[in-house]
């Protein structure tokens, strides 16, 4: 049997498949066993921001998996202590400890987790089209029937409100809410951007009723939208979720916290939590990033690929939105036929929702490769 059968044959098939297989990438490059090239619009859904096989990253995890590849958070690490004081360094003052995961809905449980034991109250706010991850309490958070249903019953507790739209969120507060869960930009809900003064609003909401203010960003984090967070370019929360591309595509996931979270000893652990293999991985891709300037870059080349996108004359297209390097070209029709073309135009793309094409390339796209994708672009949406 081929890789396609082997799949088809013994895993659960939850994924949607796309008729590829593909074998290497390199920067912002793909290639599939039939050696075709690709340029990569999709980073993994938002995990390859340093681009694919970067040498540095291959290095620190070869040499950790040597020295020490696992070790129990119940001990010491010096990997661990350099990556959580850099972390801490790097992101806003609110945030001041870091608790280890390994993927974007861990993130989220842990954040939702500490957020009730930190208030002792139940009640979470989240917003409509929402998406944060598909474990339980996660999937809670999760706007969409389609993902829910199979799944029922539901965490108690979630309350979903109109995204973007102050009033209804208010109204939605009682006494019993611990926390809001908001993405500052949606990006499985179709690259919607938020706006900087809803956040400020409700930033001071959560301020004046004790109540604790959860951003999203597995998928802005790490440079995508022209700031190491998207946060910087709107409010501080009071915990901060990432993963996706926190570690150079190893698998993990972090919350970070303000004084306000408080969880008892042995309440929230997770075995590979912060193993010193990924975190080797995310000092070396942390320090690509920084010195890079992969976040100055991504705004610059989202500026350019954004104005190029705006200016393309066609019938097809009713908005192209996004922040930095995280764009979605909405469309007037299904998006899937788009999807393919531009597959077989040698581009990857993802979607976001029925009508939206999600451009998440590597931050270390280069201008010609923008313009080999905008050609392709060109030529579908034509
Ligand atoms: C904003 C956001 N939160 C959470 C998740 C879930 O991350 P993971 O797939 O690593 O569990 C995603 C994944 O796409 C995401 O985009």
């Amino acid at each position: 049997m081929n890789t396609k059968e082997l799949e088809d044959r013994y895993e659960v098939p939850v994924y949607p498949r796309r008729d590829i297989v593909l074998v290497r990438g390199k920067g912002a490059r793909l290639y599939d066993d039939r050696g075709r090239e690709y340029i990569d619009c999709a980073s993994n859904v938002g995990v390859s921001n340093i681009g694919h096989g970067h040498e540095e990253v291959a290095k620190a995890i070869h040499e950790q998996y040597l020295t020490l590849g696992n070790c129990y958070s119940m001990f010491y690490n010096p990997v661990r202590a350099r990556l959580a004081e850099r972390l801490i360094s790097l992101c806003p003052p609110r945030l001041r400890r870091v608790f280890f995961c390994n993927s974007g809905a861990e993130a989220v449980e842990g954040a939702i987790k500490f957020t009730r034991a930190s208030t002792g109250k139940g009640e979470i706010i989240a917003a409509m089209r929402g998406f944060h991850g598909k474990t339980l309490g996660a999937l809670a958070a999760t706007w969409g029937e389609e993902y829910q249903k199979p799944f029922t019953p539901m965490m108690p507790g979630m309350k979903h409100v109109p995204y973007n739209n102050f009033q209804k969120l208010s109204e939605a507060v009682s006494e019993g809410t611990a926390a809001i869960i908001l993405e500052l930009i949606q990006g499985e809900g179709g690259v919607r951007v938020g706006d900087r003064a809803y956040f400020e609003q409700v930033r001071q909401l959560c301020d004046q009723k004790g109540i604790l203010l959860i951003l999203d960003e597995v998928q802005t984090g790490f440079g995508r939208t022209g700031t190491l967070f998207a946060c910087e370019q709107f409010v501080e929360p009071d915990l901060l979720c990432v993963a996706k591309s926190i570690a150079g595509g190893i698998p993990m996931g972090a919350v970070l916290c303000s004084d306000a979270v408080k969880v008892p000893v042995k309440s929230h652990t997770s075995t590979f939590g912060g193993s010193p293999l990924a975190c080797a991985a995310a000092l070396a891709s942390l320090e690509i990033i920084v010195r890079d300037r992969l976040p100055e870059r991504a705004r610059t080349l989202g500026d350019y690929f954004l104005g190029e996108l705006r200016a393309i004359k066609s019938e097809k297209i009713r908005e192209v939105r996004g922040l930095g390097l995280m764009i979605g070209i909405e469309l007037k029709e299904k998006v899937g036929p788009s999807i393919q073309a531009l597959m077989e135009n040698g581009v990857i793309a993802l979607l976001a929702g029925a009508t939206v094409i999600r451009l998440l390339p590597p931050l270390v796209i280069t201008r010609e490769e923008i313009d080999l994708v905008l050609s392709a672009l060109k030529k579908i949406l034509a």
